[in-house]
């Protein structure tokens, strides 16, 4: 039995641009998914989930061909977990070269799922080190960085950028421009988070920018005024000038909501951040529901999104310096 956890993460700018090819700037958060793989001796697989924050499920399959998992909770929360589950099975199996190998899989995540917060590819990052692990396989942190933006890739209808996947299998701050993903310094960061309970669909976001890209000039200049956006970032961070770097997230959620990602919840928790005088706030991640990100010193955002009708939970987030890595049981 192998476990192996790795990090969510909050995007400090960059979110759906990063798509098309604009550098990002994810940061690691310290909540993490953990999972456990254990081998069969047959070929099934065996999945249960404690905490992806819907009530905890077990399903159990063979193959494709087989009837869809009789659970008690909503088909489609139940697909979006086990989609990344199944696809880190598959890269697990196939660094493996073990295409039979069945396992039990247990996630259990302090990430909320579909949040923004990169749940989706904690998961995948974990699971493919301890499905790998677990079948003698030790996989370097840039190939699991890898195989997991494949196995996001599969999910999400070939719409991913490698930010999510690799921030969680290295940990840190780092840049993503396409191909292109390193590790940056940060300095210490203020962050705060607030969680609507919700969860948006990353495929739908993804394709709605992608419509209206296509369909307006000023919404592609939108997308590459995101990626001039992130450029001067990337030199606030390196200056640590923390308030240049609120300034430009307030100015990347207005981008983001122009591009039509944000939502009514997550506009009313920005505005919170912003009138308890936080340096800046933006959506976090695909958006449509889930988390935004506010940078504060001070307690007032944290404070202040306790009071906001519509947050359902606030809280102070360090950054994480490690990626994935294996658990002691
Ligand atoms: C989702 O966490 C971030 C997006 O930019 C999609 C991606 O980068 O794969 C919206």
């Amino acid at each position: 039995m192998v476990v192996s956890s790795a990090p969510g993460k909050v995007y400090l700018f960059g979110e759906h641009a990063v798509v098309y090819g604009e550098p990002a700037v994810p940061c690691a958060i310290e909540r993490r998914a953990q999972v456990t793989a254990e081998e069969r001796d047959d070929d099934r697989i065996r999945v249960r989930a404690e905490d992806l924050s819907l009530d905890g499920f077990t399903v159990e399959y063979g193959s494709a061909s087989d009837a869809a998992p009789d659970v008690d909770v909503a088909e489609s929360l139940v697909e979006a977990g086990m989609g990344y589950v199944d696809a880190a099975v598959e890269q697990a199996r196939d660094a493996a070269d073990a295409p039979e190998a069945g396992f039990d899989i247990t996630v259990e995540s302090e990430i909320p799922l579909g949040g923004g917060l990169g749940s989706s590819a904690a998961v995948a990052v974990a699971g493919i080190d301890a499905g790998a692990r677990e079948l003698g396989v030790e996989l370097s942190t840039e190939e699991i960085a890898e195989r997991a933006y494949r196995a996001e890739l599969a999910v999400q209808d070939g719409e991913a950028s490698r930010a999510d996947t690799f921030c969680s299998a290295t940990g840190g701050a780092v840049r993503v421009e396409g191909d292109d993903c390193r590790a940056i310094e940060a300095p210490a960061l203020p962050l705060v988070i607030g969680f609507d309970g919700g969860a948006g669909d990353t495929g739908e976001l993804v394709a709605g920018v992608r419509a209206l890209r296509e369909e307006y000039d000023f919404a592609a200049d939108t997308v590459s005024g995101i990626g001039d956006l992130v450029r001067r970032g990337e030199r606030a961070l390196a200056d640590g000038d923390l308030e240049e770097l609120g300034r430009l997230m307030d100015f990347n959620h207005g981008l983001l909501e122009a591009l039509g990602v944000s939502s009514r919840s997550l506009d009313n928790m920005v505005w919170a951040a912003r009138d308890a005088d936080a340096l800046g706030a933006k959506l976090t991640g695909a958006g449509g529901g889930g988390c935004i990100v506010a940078l504060d010193p001070s307690d007032g955002t944290e404070t202040a999104l306790k009071f906001t009708p519509g947050c359902e939970d606030a809280f102070r987030a360090e950054l994480d310096t490690e990626g994935v890595r294996v658990e002691d049981r």
